[in-house]
């Protein structure tokens, strides 16, 4: 039985992918660290209630000895690092928090894991490291063109920024040590258990209310859309068996304006759950700060490498999603009062 170490698998991404992982193999077990910030949620886990393949510890991957009990106490075999402070607005505000989980984080969790894998001769055995990166440390695009392995890092956020350095320490750890690591840069993901803070639950969430939806500037900006279940299967395809040391792009030629974003989802509420919902709802408001204008993945190597594609149309994909809210309002009822009020109210009073 294998172990793997998945941090931050009580956030969005992280939760889909312990889900698909303990769906996908019976003969592994997860040890789920995550420090539970506003972002991670249990109840993201809670179909694995009484599962004994899956182990949580609220630990925080800047905590060095929690970090190496952990791995003392447990087999790992692999370690897969979601964990991080993921929303470009809020690196806007406090930077200082990315560079401290998103920067620090991840070299405390590198060194933890080489230092328990690594063997008398300097080699790691049958052990892997996958760092969960993102498109935006290569910066944007303009109209032509896409981003592949070999464009040059040109972080623009002080989220991306902090991105950026993670994946040169990991790349460092593997020059070094020749630590068995990968690096995978994904695009924008969407499903199950996003965070109302991002672009298409936010809007989802205003919209049943009849709350205004608000756009950034003139809602030009393309974002390359990927259904979290398939960002899962490049994950795993690339812990097993990418080429140690490479990086993966991960995307589905899957560009879209953030108004084709909006028009789509209002178009869905009114169509299918409440005719009152139009496109009167839409505010255009400030821009973000530095924001990129394009994202376009070539999601070539990992295709043409590994055989991976992704199985889910952004029609079936975007449906499904909305349908997921709808059936769980409740959740949503949950991460949006308290401290999400607080937040909405900053980040969209004065826009
Ligand atoms: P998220 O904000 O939904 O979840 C992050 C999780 O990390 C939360 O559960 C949080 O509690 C946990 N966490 C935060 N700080 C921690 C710490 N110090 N120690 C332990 N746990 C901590 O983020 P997400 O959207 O699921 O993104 C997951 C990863 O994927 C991130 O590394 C992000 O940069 C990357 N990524 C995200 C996208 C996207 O579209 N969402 C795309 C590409 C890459
Ligand atoms: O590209 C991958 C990245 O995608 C990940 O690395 C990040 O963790 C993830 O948050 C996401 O970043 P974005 O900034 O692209 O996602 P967000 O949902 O915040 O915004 C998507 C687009 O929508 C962006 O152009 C900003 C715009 N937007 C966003 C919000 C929240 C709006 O117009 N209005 C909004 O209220």
């Amino acid at each position: 039985m294998k172990t793997y170490l998945v941090t931050g698998g009580a956030g969005f991404i992280g939760s889909n992918f312990v889900l698909y992982m303990l769906g996908t193999y019976d003969d592994i077990r997860i040890v789920n660290v995550d420090k539970l910030t506003y972002a991670g949620n249990l109840e993201n886990l809670a179909s694995l209630k009484g599962d004994e393949r899956h182990i949580f510890s609220q630990t925080d991957i800047c905590d060095k000895s929690a970090l190496e009990k952990l791995f003392s106490e447990y087999e790992v075999d692999y370690v897969v690092n979601f964990a991080a402070e993921s929303h470009v607005d809020r690196s806007i505000l406090i930077p200082e928090l990315f560079a401290q989980t998103n920067v620090m984080g991840t070299v405390t969790l590198l060194d933890v894991a080489k230092r328990a894998w690594e063997q008398t001769d300097g080699t790691f055995g049958d052990h892997r490291y996958l760092q969960v990166s993102t498109d935006e440390v290569y910066g944007s695009l303009g109209a032509e063109g896409y981003f592949k392995e070999t464009t040059p890092l040109d972080p623009h956020s002080p989220y991306s920024a902090s991105k950026a350095s993670a994946d040169l320490f990991v790349k460092a750890y593997g020059d070094t040590y020749r630590f068995p690591a990968n690096i995978t840069r994904c695009s924008n993901n969407y499903g199950p258990f996003q965070f109302p803070e991002k672009l298409i639950p936010l809007v989802i969430n205003n919209a049943l209310d009849h709350k205004s939806l608000p756009i950034y500037g003139d809602g030009m900006n393309v974002r390359d859309w990927l259904y979290v279940e398939d960002h899962c299967k490049a994950i795993d395809l690339v812990l097993h068996k990418g080429v140690l040391r490479e990086v993966y792009n991960v995307g589905g030629h899957n560009e879209r304006s953030n108004n084709f974003i909006v028009h789509r989802v209002i178009e869905y509420i009114h169509d299918h759950v409440d005719a009152e919902v139009t496109d009167t709802l839409i505010t255009y408001v400030e821009d973000r700060k530095g924001h990129d204008r394009r994202y376009g993945i070539d999601p070539e190597k990992i295709k043409d490498d590994l055989g991976w594609y992704p199985a889910t149309t952004f029609e079936v994909g975007i449906e499904k999603t909305i349908e997921w809210y709808l059936k769980n309002k409740v959740w949503m009822e949950h991460v949006t009062s308290g401290a999400y009020q607080g937040y909405y109210e900053k980040m969209y009073r004065n826009r």
